[in-house]
């Protein structure tokens, strides 16, 4: 069976097909998966701006799905249901592919997923690997989250921890604006690192010990807390502008940060930010006797953490899984592969309202 999966969650709108394979050990092909990126709008502003974000996905929702379905060989006759990203995400963004996969659906005859955007990066693994040794801990880092979750059984995410602030690749985004690289943070403090010194700056590991006031039922020591980090930066920016100000100014010349200080800061702030998620993710594996850890979402695509979380699986003599960069970013690949287990469960929506 085939199934198509759309994904309108943030700034991408994506369109994908994928088959089942009929083997259990790696269930689903992916026969297309088409995204348009609307980063270069979202450049200009500094970040994601909602109402811009909805306007382009229906300007791009059509073309994007036939195209889609072009490439896979595929018509709305040889599908088997249609997959959609039901949230969490921009309100405005995901109305645009569930109002589409809903009409979509209903005029093809076919049943429709509705498919959690998280389920969608944590199944990205399989999708790429094949089915991960169970119990798995797998942590989806994003720009919008970073949490842990166990994998007892497929289909099953039971939530271990999360941020109680920032999420990972929020942080990337917010100490790559304050040092003027731009958006999205993240591929490009990746970039800077490698030729910076890690330990160039001092900067604060957040470790949390007692439960979080608005989760009382998670332990609350495997969070993560990335604000107090992002603030130390624009500190450590702010003295160092300063002074240089200071010094500077009475010469004519830019307090500006030099490309080696801009390098150090984005080396420092990311072997930070990667021993954080890398430490915990280990302490839940064992914690929960897992037999595989995976990472995905956005940040997955981090050259240091994909390294270093090989190096630690390698110590713990435990398998490590991650997605390929393709499927690390926002896809409808994932959503449709999300979409396909919880339609083999017999889990489909309603065309209702609400
Ligand atoms: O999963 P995703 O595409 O969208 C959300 O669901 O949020 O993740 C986007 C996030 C952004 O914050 C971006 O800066 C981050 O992933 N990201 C990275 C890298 N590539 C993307 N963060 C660190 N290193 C990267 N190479
Ligand atoms: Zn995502």
């Amino acid at each position: 069976m085939r199934i198509l999966g759309i994904e309108t969650s943030c700034d991408e709108t994506s369109a994908a097909v994928v088959e089942e394979t009929g083997d259990a050990a790696k269930p689903w092909a992916i026969r297309s998966n088409i995204v348009a990126s609307q980063v270069a709008i979202h450049r200009e502003w500094g970040g994601v701006v909602p109402e811009l974000a909805s306007r382009q996905h229906i300007r791009d929702i059509c073309g994007v799905v036939e195209r889609a379905l072009s490439e896979a060989g595929s018509t709305w006759t040889d599908l088997g249901a249609v997959a959609v990203t039901q949230g969490p995400g921009l309100v405005g963004s995901l109305l645009v592919g569930v109002s589409f996969a809903k009409a979509a659906a209903a005029a093809a005859g076919l049943p429709l997923v509705a498919v959690h955007h998280l389920a969608g990066h944590i199944e990205s693994l399989v999708l790429h690997n094949g089915e991960l040794p169970l119990p798995a801990v797998v942590l989806v880092v994003s720009g919008g989250h970073t949490n842990l979750y166990l994998v007892e059984r497929a289909g099953s995410y039971q939530l271990l921890s999360r941020t109680r602030d920032d999420a990972a690749g929020e942080a990337y985004d917010k100490v790559a604006k304050l040092l003027g690289l731009g958006y999205p943070g993240g591929p490009v403090i990746d970039r800077l690192a490698a030729s910076g010194d890690d330990r160039a700056i001092a900067l604060p590991t957040t470790r949390l010990t007692h439960a979080d006031r608005n989760a009382p039922q998670l332990k609350g020591d495997l969070d993560f807390s990335f604000s107090g980090l992002k603030t130390a930066v624009l500190r450590h920016v702010q003295i160092r502008t300063d002074v240089a100000q200071a010094g500077l100014a009475a010469q004519g010349l830019s307090p500006a940060l030099s490309d080696k200080e801009i390098a150090d800061i984005a080396a420092s702030f990311q072997r930070v930010v990667v021993t954080a998620l890398v430490e915990r993710l280990f302490t839940a594996a064992r914690r929960y006797g897992a037999k595989s850890v995976g990472v995905a979402g956005g940040v997955s695509a981090n050259s240091r953490l994909r390294a270093d979380l090989k190096v630690r699986g390698e110590q713990r003599e435990i398998p490590t899984f991650l997605p390929s960069l393709a499927l690390s970013t926002d896809n409808a690949a994932m959503i449709a592969a999300a979409g396909l287990r919880k339609f083999r469960a017999g889990q489909t929506a309603s065309f209702a309202h609400g």
